[in-house]
């Protein structure tokens, strides 16, 4: 437990104390406000909880927050907390065009103003869909005022004619079976509406289960919080005890900058690696990190991930989902193997008050073929590589959903392991590559990789999840469903593609993927981390001299514009360097 210290004062108390100054706040809101909130009680010294609400009709996977909320409130209450919900900036990772990734930067933008503009002690952050999970943990540690996250937790498993069929993923895999002519678009549909069963958010490891496995990983939600599927009694009762744990982090001044330490993001890097966790989980992690004043190397995810086994026996690089994740143990279950393996920071400090070591107490799988045990891993050395060349100074490759058979053909020549050569087969944006995946002329072949540029921050802009692309259909009837492929943008946190991601700096910002031409070499050796063009550097030379750049869209909203104008590549986490600065702003008082 943390030491008894004296109570900090409240920041709220500046709104409603201000005798000095005849402050009209506190009659304002005591006349206006209306909710339910005495005068009385605005004076009384209670603390003040923010909930921010991150559901609506325009956040569906995180609309189940409007009703865990009233819990939350409850266990505010209880404690002796006065709760104030709130909305901020709704986002829909499958709806939101051109891409939800633009909106993380102004969630959070959009947080920061609230939490620091208005009286709130301690705030709930309610999280779910992709994003939705690290721009509240950056807008907290810009604040720094007491967070805690309540996760609303996975759908119920999707089930389709006996199988399971998790989010995202079986879109994926149907794309494919669509592409071979094994099914119709009519069973297509049925498939992946199958798969959505309930409220929650994504149930298979995409990003959605990453972040929020990543905000218990990193001590800002309670011991479990994560994988409780949305429909289950314990996600009410994690909202009430939620709303409890936050009255008493404020009354401990616990904020996120104690427990967004260095080794909190270890632990973080860590779990992504053996849950199988997205590829997006390496922008976000980077992006909370700099926020909360942590510079993370990239050499962190080779140090620190990449060598640790893959555990967790979920979609899309194992078999199973979400329920049976929670059941066996959840995010726990799978940190308890890291720490008995030695390889979790057991010391950092949690919003609970407690080390991470004794949240994990007694949190074994009860579930091994779930949750499988450290020294018998579905995969070893299974989280992120790095890799960087002539085409790029950061990129990432996640190993975990590499198929036994995409080894086989590509990393496993003898003498040659972890290299393969291929002939580039270059696509300016996504647009280009549906137009002309099936064009016969291009020739692809086994021997070729696929490269998506403009994709990236300021390409896109917002960097898209369009790396994850297929074979041509001829190849996918032939039964090869699979090419590397490589790009300057993401790829969708449920895919299972063998893709070489977040290419930073991107083709748009002046990266090697710009004078890449189809029909290159390209060249990556796994065990040196390297991916390079064959080009001499003469003829990139002439290239970048006399070839026009590959064409990106103009900005189409005023947001678009600031948006490209403020935002760093995928390797620094996309984040605007300019905010980096302001973090701890709840220190000092915005004038009145
Ligand atoms: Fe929102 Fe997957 S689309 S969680
Ligand atoms: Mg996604």
């Amino acid at each position: 437990m943390t030491e008894a210290a004296p109570r900090p004062r409240l920041r709220s108390r500046d709104w409603f104390d201000n005798v000095e100054r005849m402050d009209m706040t506190a009659l304002y809101l005591e006349r206006f406000m209306n909710y339910g909130v005495t005068p009385e009680e605005l004076r009384s010294g209670k603390p003040i909880i923010g909930i921010a609400q991150s559901g609506s009709d325009l956040s569906p996977c995180n609309r189940i927050h409007l009703d865990l909320a009233k819990r939350t409130r409850d266990g505010i209450r209880d404690a002796g907390g006065i709760p104030i919900e709130f909305p901020v900036h709704p986002i829909f990772e499958n709806c939101r065009r051109p891409t939800a990734a633009i909106d993380r930067n102004l969630l959070y933008l959009g947080l920061v103003e609230l939490l620091n503009g208005y009286p709130i002690d301690g705030v709930v952050l309610t999280t779910g869909c992709d994003k939705t999970t690290p721009s509240q943990i950056m807008a907290a540690s810009t604040v720094d005022i007491p967070a805690i996250v309540l996760s609303g937790g996975p759908m119920l498993d999707g089930w389709h004619e006996g199988e399971l069929v998790g989010s995202g993923t079986v879109i994926w895999r149907s794309r494919r079976l669509l592409a071979a002519g094994e099914i119709d678009e009519e069973e297509f549909l049925d498939r992946a509406c199958s798969s959505a069963p309930s409220a929650g958010h994504c149930n298979s490891m995409g990003t959605a289960s990453t972040m929020n496995a990543v905000a218990e990983a990193l001590g800002l939600s309670l011991t479990g919080c994560a994988a409780i599927p949305a429909p289950y009694r314990e996600r009410g009762q994690y909202a009430y005890r939620t709303g409890q744990r936050i009255v008493e982090m404020v009354r401990e001044d616990l904020r996120p900058s104690r427990i967004l330490t260095r080794d909190a993001f270890l632990n973080a890097i860590a779990t992504v690696s053996v849950i199988g966790g997205s590829s997006n989980a390496q922008p976000h992690i980077v992006a909370m990190a700099r926020h909360a004043g942590v510079e993370l190397e990239p050499e962190v995810w080779q140090d620190h991930g990449y060598d640790l086994p893959l555990l967790v026996n979920m979609q899309p690089a194992g078999r199973y989902l979400g329920e049976r994740f929670h059941r066996a143990g959840g995010v726990p279950a799978a940190m308890w193997e890291l720490l008995r393996a030695g390889k979790l920071r057991g010391e950092a400090l949690t919003c609970t008050g407690r080390r991470m070591a004794d949240n994990l107490d007694g949190c074994e799988s009860r579930d091994r073929e779930m949750i499988r045990p450290f020294a018998d891993p579905l995969m070893e050395r299974a989280g992120f590589l790095v890799l960087k060349g002539n085409l790029f100074d950061f990129a990432i490759l996640k190993t975990s959903v590499i198929s036994d058979a995409f080894r086989a053909r590509y990393l496993s020549r003898p003498g040659h392991e972890g290299v393969f050569e291929a002939r580039a087969i270059v696509f300016d944006g996504s647009d280009d590559y549906h137009h002309r995946i099936n064009d016969p002329a291009l020739a692809i072949d086994d021997d070729c990789i696929l490269v998506i540029r403009g994709a990236g921050v300021i390409g896109w802009p917002g960097s898209a999840e369009v790396v994850n692309m297929q074979p041509p259909d001829a190849m996918i009837r032939e039964g090869k469903m699979w090419l590397p492929t490589l790009g300057d943008g993401r790829q969708s946190g449920t895919s299972d593609s063998p893709s070489i991601l977040n290419a930073s700096p991107e083709s748009a910002a002046g990266g090697g993927l710009a004078w890449l031409r189809t029909g290159d070499i390209i060249r990556v050796d796994l065990n040196a981390g390297t991916c390079d063009a064959l080009v001499e550097e003469g003829e990139i030379e002439r290239r970048l001299a006399e070839e026009p750049a590959p064409p990106i869209p103009a900005s189409a909203t005023p947001w678009e514009e600031l948006y490209r104008e403020k935002t760093g590549q995928l390797a620094g986490g996309a984040v605007m360097d300019f905010a980096l600065k302001y973090r701890g702003t709840s220190r000092k008082l915005p004038r009145h």
